[in-house]
């Protein structure tokens, strides 16, 4: 049955959402295969595997038609020198995503396979992912980076296609500045 209208209050100091939907936590184990220095990676999951983010969802269904929302946490850190970092994905039906900068600093980091772009995101600051970009967020900050994202409950996610393709930059804390360097596959 469709949803009556409501309101959800955004719980500006944690994140939280009411009424909430499902939530989830992506641990640095989650990860694998997506930080270029894969020794790194290791040692983080074997020192205490950390939580890298978290995403809270409304209670909207991710289903054609409706409109979910979710916010999602990155905690600050990097692992190899490569700033914490979502597992980034395609939407497979390709449409058109918002992101909106809540606390923090960050980046979304596009790649259509061909192109790579890089938006930096803070508080205030809307990015637009166009449909078929791959997107992936990044905390480049020394504080929790949030951001709430609003996207077709049909467009589905896929998360193998970064893996196979990669997302064309990585954003490095060595770099200054744009923060985002040149891809260098992993070498395993
Ligand atoms: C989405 C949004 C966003 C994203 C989270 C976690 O399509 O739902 O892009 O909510 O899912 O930021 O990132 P990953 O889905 O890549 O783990
Ligand atoms: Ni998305």
């Amino acid at each position: 049955p469709p949803l009556q209208p409501f309101a959800i209050r955004f719980g500006a100091d944690n994140g939280t959402l009411e009424p909430q939907g499902p939530t989830l936590q992506r641990r640095m184990s989650d990860l694998e295969g997506l930080f270029a220095d894969r020794r790194a990676w290791e040692q983080a999951v074997a020192d205490g595997d950390p939580v890298v983010y978290t995403v809270v969802s409304s209670p909207v269904p991710e289903a054609a038609r409706e409109l979910p929302q979710s916010i999602t946490t990155i905690f600050p850190g990097d692992t190899g020198g490569e700033f914490w970092m979502t597992k980034g994905h395609q939407h497979p039906d390709p449409q058109g995503e918002i992101y909106l900068g809540l606390e923090g600093r960050g980046g979304l980091l596009l790649f259509d396979g061909d192109r790579a772009e890089w938006l930096d995101i803070s508080p205030g600051v809307i990015g637009y992912i166009p449909p078929g970009w791959a997107h992936r967020s990044v905390n480049v900050g020394d504080e929790p980076y949030r951001f709430l994202a609003v996207y077709p409950g049909s467009a589905g996610h896929d998360y193998g296609w970064v893996l196979t393709h990669g997302m064309g930059l990585r954003a490095r804390r060595a770099e200054t500045e744009a923060t985002v360097g040149a891809e260098t596959e992993a070498t395993v």
